[in-house]
């Protein structure tokens, strides 16, 4: 079967989690995550991020990021965040209506946010007719595949913490992203108060853990979690999927893998006339400009998305189960179209 570079959520589920998943399927526990296994793994999980943080497994990523919001804004608060970001292109406007907050979005040149970007949308504080910042949402890995170093990390918290605003991180990536910089999960997130940390991206069937730093704010997370919709009355099978992630380093085995399989694309995919990357490749996605014309063609073929149809830019994903076989065949199919193209 030829593999889809349309999303990293295309992939199936990892061997290692059914196995977790089947490992646990044993005798009764008590529920809503009270079973001694899923403390357990929520303390693993929690203690990648530091000694304070808790970990709140949901099943997804929309869901994370809503209930981080909803644990730190008021109505009249709103947030900063990327104009490409998830929270603010396709989530349906689940923050709004679920936290109802006012999303900020800011141009950004690729996908990440810095302090001059946010700064410039503090304008209005104080003034009572305008939404009040409150939160600052980034993405790590962003959405067009870039990744923010340790110390762009670092200098957005702090200027964040310095204006009084708070940082969530938006890691449906966070593993690609780690994988990237060589370094530990913590590290690729260092300096944000809220994480949505994902699983569901490199591996995980459906898993996703709401991180926080605050105490605080982990007993507004318990109601909020449930208030939400996503507290699992079975949570063993949600902690089992987390723990497989965890054990061998699972989760960096695969991100490694994804973030390969995208170098090798987006080198090879270069080399075609008109071909021409939109933003560099740092996790695992490959945003490419194109010719229109091969656009149909080469999509009956494999099935990928377009980014902006309008350029046009793809946006092709690899994930832990694209295997170098399917890109190079990929590439095949693009260097019999673009011959076919330049013959004509
Ligand atoms: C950056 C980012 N955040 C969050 C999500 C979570 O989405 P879902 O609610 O589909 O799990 C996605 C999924 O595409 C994403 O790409």
């Amino acid at each position: 079967m030829r593999r889809s570079f349309g999303s990293d959520n295309h992939a199936g589920v990892h061997p290692a989690v059914f196995d977790a998943l089947r490992r646990v399927n044993d005798g009764d526990v008590p529920a809503y995550g009270h079973d001694a296994y899923t403390v357990g793994v929520a303390r693993k999980v929690a203690a990648l991020f530091g000694k304070k943080a808790e970990a709140f497994f949901v099943f997804n990523g929309t869901a994370a990021n809503v209930i981080s919001i909803r644990a730190v804004c008021r109505p009249h608060q709103g947030i900063i965040c990327a104009e490409t970001a998830h929270i603010n292109t396709d989530e349906c406007g689940a923050p709004e209506w679920n936290a109802g907050v006012k999303l900020l979005p800011v141009p950004t040149p690729d996908g990440k946010l810095t302090p001059a970007l946010v700064e410039r949308r503090l304008g209005g504080r104080g003034d009572e007719h305008r939404t009040q910042p409150r939160l600052v949402s980034i993405s790590q890995a962003t959405e067009v595949g870039t990744v923010y170093t340790p110390n762009e990390l670092k200098e957005l918290s702090a200027s964040c913490h310095a204006h009084g605003l708070l940082l969530h991180m938006d890691g449906a990536r966070l593993s690609n992203a780690a994988s990237t910089l060589g370094v530990s999960i913590g590290e690729a997130a260092a300096g944000t108060d809220l994480v949505s940390f994902g699983g569901t991206k490199n591996g995980l069937m459906a898993g996703e853990a709401v991180i926080v730093n605050d105490p605080a704010l982990a007993t507004e997370l318990l109601f909020l979690r449930k208030q939400s919709m996503q507290l699992s009355s079975k949570m063993r099978y949600l902690a089992a999927q987390f723990d497989a992630f965890l054990t061998d380093d699972l989760w960096l085995a695969n991100a490694r893998h994804a973030n390969a399989m995208a170098q090798l694309l987006s080198k090879g995919i270069v080399r075609f006339p008109g071909f021409e990357l939109a933003w560099p490749t740092q996790a695992n996605g490959v945003f490419v400009r194109m010719p229109a014309d091969l656009v149909e063609p080469l999509q009956k073929e494999y099935f990928f998305y377009l980014w902006d149809e309008t350029v046009p830019i793809a946006r092709l994903m690899c994930h832990f189960n694209t295997a170098e076989e399917d890109v190079r065949g990929f590439l095949a199919v693009v260097d019999r179209l673009s011959g076919a193209r330049t013959v004509r």
